[in-house]
This record gives structure tokens, C-alpha cells and sequence, in this order.
């Protein structure tokens, strides 16, 4: 069942092109057992009607502050406090603005000033707007300010621009929610276990000033990091060369090489949960000078490789203190749930997530993933396109599942 059951969800429809989205979203939160109130600003009016948001959530919609019957009925405060959450979809840059100020001309950014639940923001606004410094310091401000934020995904806008600014799809909205109300509930469905994560590439060096490596940013693998710690698990996350900051609550050990992944890997042990999402180099130069190769008349140096360790199949090997799920991920370019079934046997781990990692896939250092996952039992079950990170919410999400002791 989800956490959105019974739970009252005071919508916000912001005025851009995404509001129709929201009327999706009215009817995501409430198949998820939500009841839904929605505050339309003048904006949202030229784009959806407060009509379709009443019918569609089953209550009136509200429009706006000085509405006598309104305030007679309800009142502003008491919208603002009769819910368990606060959702902003879409979030233009002005309601940004105005939240992160403090203004409050309108009935849905009196009701956001008035309130103190949890608050979700789903940004969706022309590409320019969202990278412009003002809309970047908003954020800042609001995320200082306890706000969370799903989004914006990257895609093609109605101005035919492409970039950030699309506002999440209904239903990873619903997921965010979900995600912040079950932190917010206690309901720390891993709290008390560790989980132990691989995340980014790795580097093998050639000389000390070149290595071999792959296009791995590391992007799922600390989103799992996150959405575990969010979970309230105690994370380690060992990590290769990434570009990406530390994921708040999360122990954070850095590697370079797939021998010190290992390294790092086996010093955390144990562990309740362990996920190998890295792309661990499977070669590695067999010889390493300590000076750096020099260009020569005798053309290239040859590239002799040896093989790494593949540290999933290693720790999901060991007796003693193997942790009890092991997940394994399928990075293929063809065929990619028959390589997953072979692997899930070649490795000896009990879940694989399997995912198109082909160029026109996008996925390698993009911030989607469509993945499937294989369980030891053969067991399929394919997810839609998602952000990352509500791809590891969900896995997360999972795992607590798998692992729950009833
Ligand atoms: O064999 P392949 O590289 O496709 O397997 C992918 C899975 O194995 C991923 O979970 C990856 O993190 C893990 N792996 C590993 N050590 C290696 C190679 C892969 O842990 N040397």
C-alpha cells in the first residue's frame, strides 16, 4: 500500500504550459489513495480551469485570497494546514521566486508562507529561466529552507528549445512524494541496516599520467547512495572518479582502481544490502611504469591487459560474511535481459538491474534509465523511462521490501 494512502495532498498548480500534467497528477495521487485539494494561481487559470481541477479531485478548487465564500468556508490558513503535504507542480520561476522571498500577494503563495508541512516543488519553466542566476538562487534558498525538489528533467520544451526545465512526469511526482513523506513519517523502512554501494567508473592507470577508463558518471550509484541513506540506512558508498558532490548521510570512500574497489569493499563488509552499480574497469594495464611512456621512433608502446577482480562476483562468493542481497547491474549494449539471466547465474548475486547502456540509449552520463529487473528465480519486471533518482527510490524502495523482517 502506498504511504499516499489517506494521506491530504494540498496542490499547488503554478500558470506555465506543464499544468495540464498536473491534472495527471491529481489523478496519480488520488490511485495511490490521496484525497487532493487544489489552489490554481491566476497564472494556472490560462491553462487549466478551476473546474477540471475540482472534477478531477472531487473538492472545489481554490482561486483566490479575497474570495469571501472561500474564506468563510476555508480560509487561508486553514488550507495551509489542513494536509499532510504541500505539492507545487508546476513551480515556475515566480512562484520559485516569490516562495524563496517571502512574498505573498496571491492565495497560493500566502497558503506557502503560511504553512509548515512538507512541501514538494516540481520546476518547469523555459530553459533560460531555469539557469538564469536569480531562478538558481531561488532554488539554493528553498532547499535551505527544508523544500524538496523533483526535478526539472531535461527534454524538449514547447518553445522548441531543448534542456532543463521539463517538469518531472505525474508519477515520479507521486514517487517524490512518497519518498519525502516516508522520511517524514518515520517510516525509515531501512533504518538500522547497512548498505554498502559501488558507484562511478574506475581508472587504471597506463603511466602516472594516463589511465584507462569508461563513460560512467556515476550518477545512479550515488542516487542509490542517497535514496538509501534517505531510507535511514547507514551507507557506504564507494565511489570511482566522479564529478558529483557526496550525497548528504552518506559515508563516502574513494577509489581509483578496481583493486582498491575491492580493497574498499571488503573493509566495509559487513554489510545488510550491497549494490555494485560501478562500471569497474574489467582490464587493466598488466605492467605500470613509474615514468611517464615516452614518444618515440619505435612507434607505439604495446597495451598489454590483465584482467581485474569483479569484485560483485567476489563478495557474493564469500561464505562468511556475504551480505544477504547482493545486486548486481547489467550494463549491455544488445540483448540485454538475456545477458542479464546469464549474468545473474556467472556472478552468484541475487537481483540484476539491467539496463541499455547503446549510445542512442542516452543513459551512460544522462539523467534517465529504463531499466528491468532480473531476479535469481528468472523473474521479470520491466520499469518505465525514469530519473535516476526515482529509480533508486523505487529500487530502494524494493530492497526494504526484500529484506523486511515481518
Ligand atoms: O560483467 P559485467 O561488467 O557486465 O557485470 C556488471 C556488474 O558486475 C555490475 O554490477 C558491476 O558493478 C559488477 N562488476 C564488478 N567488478 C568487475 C566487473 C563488474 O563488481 N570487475
Amino acid at each position: 500500500m502506498s504511504i499516499l494512502a489517506e494521506k491530504r495532498v494540498l496542490l499547488v498548480i503554478g500558470g506555465g504550459i506543464a499544468a495540464y500534467k498536473s491534472l495527471d497528477l491529481i489523478r496519480r495521487l488520488r490511485e495511490r489513495g490521496a484525497s487532493v485539494r487544489c489552489v490554481l494561481t491566476q497564472g494556472a487559470q490560462e491553462f487549466v480551469t478551476p473546474l477540471a481541477a475540482a472534477s478531477l479531485s472531487g473538492q472545489r478548487a481554490h482561486t483566490d485570497l479575497f474570495d469571501r465564500a472561500d474564506e468563510a468556508d476555508i480560509g487561508h490558513i486553514k488550507l495551509a494546514r489542513d494536509a499532510d503535504a504541500v505539492v507545487v507542480a508546476p513551480a515556475t520561476a515566480n512562484i520559485m521566486a516569490r516562495m524563496a522571498g517571502g512574498h505573498a500577494p496571491d492565495l497560493a503563495s500566502t497558503v506557502l508562507l503560511a504553512t509548515t508541512l512538507p512541501i514538494l516543488i516540481a520546476p518547469a519553466m523555459n530553459v533560460r529561466m531555469w539557469l538564469h542566476p536569480a531562478t538558481q538562487r531561488s532554488l539554493t534558498l528553498l532547499k535551505s529552507d527544508g523544500v524538496a525538489v523533483v526535478g526539472p528533467g531535461v527534454g524538449r520544451m514547447a518553445e522548441a528549445e531543448t534542456g532543463p526545465g521539463r517538469m518531472t512526469e505525474p508519477d515520479e511526482i507521486a514517487d517524490a512524494l512518497e519518498a519525502l513523506l516516508a522520511g517524514r513519517d518515520g517510516g525509515k523502512p531501512l533504518a538500522g541496516r547497512h548498505l554498502l554501494v559501488t558507484s562511478g567508473p574506475t581508472h587504471e592507470p597506463i603511466d602516472p599520467v594516463r589511465y584507462l577508463a569508461n563513460r560512467s558518471s556515476g550518477k545512479q550509484g550515488h542516487a542509490i547512495a542517497a535514496a538509501a541513506a534517505a531510507a535511514g540506512a547507514r551507507v557506504t558508498l564507494v565511489s570511482g572518479p566522479v564529478t558529483l558532490p557526496d550525497p548528504p548521510g552518506v559515508t563516502v570512500v574513494r577509489i581509483e582502481t578496481a583493486r582498491e574497489m575491492l580493497a574498499a569493499v571488503e573493509a566495509a563488509l559487513p554489510a545488510d544490502i550491497a549494490v555494485f552499480a560501478a562500471a569497474v574497469a574489467d582490464w587493466r594495464p598488466a605492467t605500470l611504469t613509474d615514468e611517464k611512456i615516452k614518444k618515440g621512433p619505435e612507434g607505439p608502446p604495446p597495451l598489454a591487459l590483465t584482467e581485474n577482480p569483479d569484485i560483485l562476483a567476489t563478495i557474493a562468493r564469500r561464505t562468511a560474511d556475504r551480505p544477504p542481497l547482493v545486486v548486481g547491474f547489467a550494463a549491455e549494449t544488445t540483448d540485454v535481459i538475456a545477458h542479464a539471466r546469464a549474468k545473474i547465474a556467472r556472478k552468484g548475486c541475487d537481483l540484476i538491474v539491467a539496463n541499455d547502456v547503446s549510445a542512442a540509449s542516452g543513459v551512460m552520463g544522462g539523467d534517465r534509465n529504463t531499466v528491468h529487473l532480473i531476479g535469481r528465480d528468472g523473474s521479470l519486471e520491466t520499469w518505465p523511462t525514469l530519473a535516476k533518482d526515482a529509480v533508486a527510490r523505487r529500487l530502494v524502495a524494493r530492497l526494504a521490501e526484500m529484506t523486511a523482517t515481518p
